[in-house]
């Protein structure tokens, strides 16, 4: 259909003004009155609506009463006009109603609330609001891939389902084509019976493959979809979630500590330069702030901090958390937003875990007890990235994997790189929905994906 977009016309302006346009969108909203009828029209190109103008002197009503109705789909002829009020507007010659939208269209009203658009996720791309989510969401994707391009890191696609496990916390999906009663003795005569003739999962992490990748191609990233089977109900966590996994050869923990702080810098850059009207709406709607925040977040440095000293100053605080806090324990959201937004009230790599609650593959640090691992932890938020160097040597990797109890058969592979050849080498995970969360202001994980998974609801 020939046509030409609402942000083309705006950006473009002196290029179609006072001349016959034709448009396509959806109608937001509209005004009728004695001599004259008005349409906000929306076609998802950019969050500003364009004015329809109807004059009842020259276009007979009759001609447009089946376009004023809210959620109808409309192609559109006009002359494209400056206005006093909007900038520009469109001086309709004739219109089309290419899908009519009855009574029950659920988005009636102006505003609705994220809990009731959450049940009509197929819907609610046409809001405002999820324009401006899908929009950034779009850019900051474009954004990662672009710091890796110009990087000199190569993107690999790894493999979605899996034989191994890579977080080592039994938060799997399993993928089965077999009945569910199929009467087997035990688990090992069951799994022969299936697709791959042997268990299989959905991947958490692509981190495995991305590491064999970046021994060979010296630096990689992953960006694809993982899947968690977490309990946890939270606004943080979704079943399915996509994660940025770059893994960079001949790197110790302090480079990739570099590597990931010039990498949010850079992508959140990228965005307040190409998403400045949907981050003013965030700013104004959502999060009030939230473009000096991010202003500020380029402009200085992240924060460091030790495990240990970290529970230190979570000990002195003086504030009850639900989870008391002893050298050892994990930390939780609650620990985590302290320091992050109280405490040092910027983002804060928190560096040097200890090894009992960070996964096998991490570097054992010279003290015994801590491993070279880092999460960033950010204000509103908590952990967006989970970072290490990996164990590169291979009897201290095979031994860390005995201590948890992992078959050792299963990683075989994965072994052979620290015998043949083996590099330090580091490497960390993104969640994009987590990044998303930050750079916008949105509260909720769910509103950040176009159809959430979370427990309990597909
Ligand atoms: O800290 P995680 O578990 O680290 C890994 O998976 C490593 N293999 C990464 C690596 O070193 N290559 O997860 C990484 C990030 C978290 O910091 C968080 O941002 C996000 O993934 N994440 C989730 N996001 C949404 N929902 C969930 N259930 C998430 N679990 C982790
Ligand atoms: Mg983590």
């Amino acid at each position: 259909m020939k046509h030409t977009d609402i942000k083309e016309l705006f950006e473009k302006s002196e290029k179609y003004l006072n001349a016959v346009q034709t448009v396509c969108g959806w109608v937001r909203t509209w005004r009728d009155s004695k001599s004259i009828a008005f349409i906000e029209l929306n076609d998802g190109t950019c969050l500003k609506n364009l004015q329809l103008v109807f004059d009842k002197e020259k276009l007979s009503a009759d001609s447009f009463k089946d376009a004023l109705v809210v959620g109808a789909a409309l192609q559109v002829e006009g002359e494209f006009i400056p206005s006093e009020r909007n900038g520009f507007e469109m001086l309709v010659k004739s219109v089309t109603v290419l899908g009519g939208c009855p009574q029950d269209y659920p988005l009636q009203k102006k505003h609705h609330t994220l809990e009731f658009l959450r049940t009509i996720p197929h819907l609610r791309p046409r809001t405002k609001y999820f324009e401006a989510v899908f929009a950034v969401r779009n850019k900051l994707s474009f954004a990662i891939h672009n710091y890796f391009q110009e990087h000199g890191y190569k993107y690999v696609h790894t493999p979605i389902i899996t034989g191994s496990d890579c977080e080592g916390a039994g938060e799997m999906f399993r993928v089965t084509t077999m009945p569910w009663n199929l009467g087997s003795k035990t688990e090992q005569e069951y799994f022969a019976q299936d697709f791959f003739g042997r268990r299989a999962n959905l991947t958490v992490s692509g981190q495995l493959e991305g590491e064999m990748a970046a021994m060979g191609l010296g630096k990689i990233y992953t960006f694809g979809p993982t899947f968690r089977a977490e309990h946890s109900n939270t606004t943080r966590h979704a079943a399915e979630f996509w994660q940025i996994e770059p893994e960079v050869s001949f790197a110790d923990i302090h480079d990739i500590i570099e590597i990931a702080e010039e990498f949010i810098k850079y992508i959140i850059k990228y965005v307040l330069e190409h998403c400045s009207e949907e981050l003013a709406y965030f700013d104004e709607r959502v999060e009030k702030g939230l473009i000096d925040k991010l202003n500020h977040v380029i402009s200085s440095d992240f924060a460091k901090v030790t495990y240990t000293e970290a529970v230190e100053i979570l000990k002195k605080s003086g504030r009850e958390f639900k989870f008391p806090v002893n050298w050892g324990c994990d930390l939780q959201t609650e620990h985590e937003r302290y320091l992050t937004e109280e405490y040092f009230k910027k983002p804060v790599f928190v560096v040097d875990y200890p090894a009992e609650i960070k996964s096998f593959y991490m570097k054992q640090n010279p003290d015994g007890k801590t491993v070279a691992a880092t999460d960033l932890l950010v204000p509103g938020i908590g952990e967006i990235i989970g970072c290490s160097e990996r164990e590169a040597d291979l009897n201290k990797l095979v031994n860390a994997m005995k201590i948890r109890n992992m078959p050792l058969e299963a990683y075989g592979e994965y072994l052979d790189l620290r015998k043949f050849g083996s590099v330090p080498h580091s490497g960390f995970g993104l969640g994009l929905e987590r990044i998303m969360m930050y750079v916008t202001g949105v509260q909720n994980i769910r509103d950040t994906l176009l159809f959430p998974r979370t427990v309990g609801s597909l």
